[in-house]
């Protein structure tokens, strides 16, 4: 029989493992057992993460270290539960608990923001930034209607409506019409230059009285602020809501040192695990109370409440990842602290140093600076490109991504790296540090420029690092220096996992 077979097999292959020091079937499996009991392969691939993150530089602009308490909260019993539906209107029972944690994660999220309840609302049910603003769009758009993003080679995410020029690529260009806009150059040194909407308005206005608009501002990889009463301004003319993304900067605007986008825009939506430093997830606040003024002078009330409740649940998700939203509410709580606007002033301090000794070394960045956590770098003028750079900074155990620069065609071998400072000041570098991190960066594109001389394509490029022994001493050397600097700064969350 099946059963048979399948008992068989699963006997047959224990067999072939080292002995468990308790046999599987004498042991009686309660769930109580550590996770280096229960699963030693797991538990070791664990500890080769926790390695890799301690004794290398994290320059990924979107990546943080997360508090261990809000890590707590996210690995706990409630991940057990069930809760469809919204606080006090659950379908399931027992959700008394969740429903005062999901609350509570409501009040800290507008708090940390400095919003009034009675003007704003916040769901904070989404899994994550891509389904947050899946569910903002699907809220307010019917399909085909419009969507006017930045688009994603000049610094736009890709669901803010990517598509190529011969393939729709986010669900948020196949489901609807995305009409971007880019930035102006890459040598802007003022901002009021850079993002020039006025081409794509023209385009989106065409029959405008049948359309509800979006125009999604902020981005994954713009160093510069947004001013966002020129995109407001914008979307009044269009009648569009004015949705801001602010995935990547929402730490900065809770640590109240940067402009904030809750001034001007009708959603917001945002990530929880970057600069928020927080668990992985997604938000959505919504504008309540008076929209605008109708021809007679009557009010025009918002009805963002509904359809993103709507939208959230049950058109686009199932039950809500309480354990998620526990530990966004503990994240959410730090946010509110003079401590984390003291982490938030280090982040500024520490990329501004990034960018300054970046400049002095004759580095190109987009937009000449940064006014933000990131550094967006140009290596096109060094005859380098993003890919090389980042796989030769990954042998040195210095972690960043490539990322295309304004003017860019290809998305794989594209002309940037980006560098971020949130996740290095979580581990308390300050200034100097961080010009020591550029001191290393540099040595790494030395030895990427050096190859890329001697070789021609990626692959060739990638192989010869691994097997030119001059090049792999070079590598190991630098390496070293890099581990060595990185290893004794503190690390945020739990010492052994
Ligand atoms: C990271 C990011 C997202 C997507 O978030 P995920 O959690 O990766 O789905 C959306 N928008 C912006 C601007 C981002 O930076
Ligand atoms: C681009 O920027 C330049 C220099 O700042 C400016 O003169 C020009 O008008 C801008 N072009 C567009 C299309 O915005
Ligand atoms: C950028 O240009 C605008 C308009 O010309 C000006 O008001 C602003 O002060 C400039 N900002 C900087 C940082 O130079
Ligand atoms: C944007 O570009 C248009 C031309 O396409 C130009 O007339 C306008 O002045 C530019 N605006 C800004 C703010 O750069
Ligand atoms: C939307 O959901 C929130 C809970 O997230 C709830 O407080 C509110 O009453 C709901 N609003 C509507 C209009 O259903």
């Amino acid at each position: 029989s099946l059963t048979n077979t399948l008992t068989h097999s699963l006997t047959n292959t224990h067999t072939h493992h080292s002995a468990p020091a308790v046999a599987d079937d004498e042991r009686s499996w309660t769930g109580q057992e550590s996770l280096a009991q229960d699963d030693p392969e797991m538990w070791d691939l664990l500890q080769k993460e926790k390695d890799r993150q301690s004794r290398g530089l994290e320059l990924i602009a979107s990546e943080n270290f997360c508090s261990r308490a809000a890590l707590e909260a996210q690995g706990s019993c409630l991940n057990n539960k069930y809760s469809e539906g919204y606080p006090g209107k659950r379908y399931y029972g027992g959700a008394e608990v969740v429903d005062q944690i999901e609350l509570l994660c409501q009040k800290r999220a507008l708090e940390a923001f400095d919003l009034d309840p009675v003007l704003w609302g916040v769901n904070v049910q989404p899994y994550s930034g891509s389904p947050a603003n899946f569910a903002a769009y699907t809220a307010v758009l019917n399909p085909h209607e419009r969507i006017m993003g930045l688009d994603l080679p000049d610094g736009g995410h890709l669901t803010h409506g990517y598509m190529s020029d011969v393939k729709r690529i986010s669900a948020t260009s196949i489901y609807f019409e995305s009409m971007p806009y880019k930035l102006n150059s890459t040598k802007t040194k003022n901002n009021s230059d850079d993002y020039n909407m006025t081409k794509t308005k023209s385009k989106f206005a065409v029959k405008m009285n049948t359309c509800v608009c979006v125009c999604v501002c902020v981005c994954s990889a713009y160093a510069r602020l947004i001013d966002y009463s020129r995109i407001k301004k914008l979307c009044t003319e269009l009648n569009a809501y004015m949705l801001a993304d602010m995935a990547h900067i929402s730490g900065l605007v809770a640590g109240k040192a940067i402009p904030s986008p809750f001034q001007h825009a009708d959603l917001v939506t945002t990530t929880t695990h970057k600069s928020l430093r927080g668990s992985r997830a997604g938000l959505i606040f919504y504008r309540k109370g008076v929209r605008s003024l109708d021809k007679k002078g009557k009010e025009v009330m918002y009805d963002l409440e509904e359809k993103v409740n709507f939208s959230v649940f049950p058109s686009l998700q199932g039950g809500p990842h309480n354990h998620a939203i526990a530990g966004v509410a503990v994240a959410l709580k730090q946010a509110a602290t003079p401590m984390f606007r003291e982490y938030i002033a280090q982040v500024l301090k520490n990329s501004k140093a990034m960018a300054e000794a970046l400049l002095k070394k004759g580095y190109t960045l987009v937009s000449g600076g940064t006014d933000n956590h990131l550094v967006l770098v140009d290596l096109r003028p060094q005859g380098m490109d993003g890919a090389r750079a980042e796989r030769v900074l990954e042998l040195v155990s210095i972690t960043a991504n490539k990322n295309t620069c304004p003017g860019d065609k290809s998305a794989l071998t594209p002309g940037g790296l980006r560098l971020g400072s949130p996740a290095l000041t979580s581990r308390q570098f300050k200034e100097s540090d961080f010009q020591q991190v550029v001191d290393f960066f540099d040595q790494g594109i030395k030895i990427a420029l050096d190859v890329k001389k001697k070789t021609k394509k990626l692959s060739d490029f990638k192989s010869f690092l691994l097997e030119d022994s001059e090049t792999a001493s070079r590598i190991a050397d630098l390496r070293q220096s890099v581990e060595a600097f990185a290893r004794p700064f503190p690390m945020p969350g739990f010492h052994d996992h």
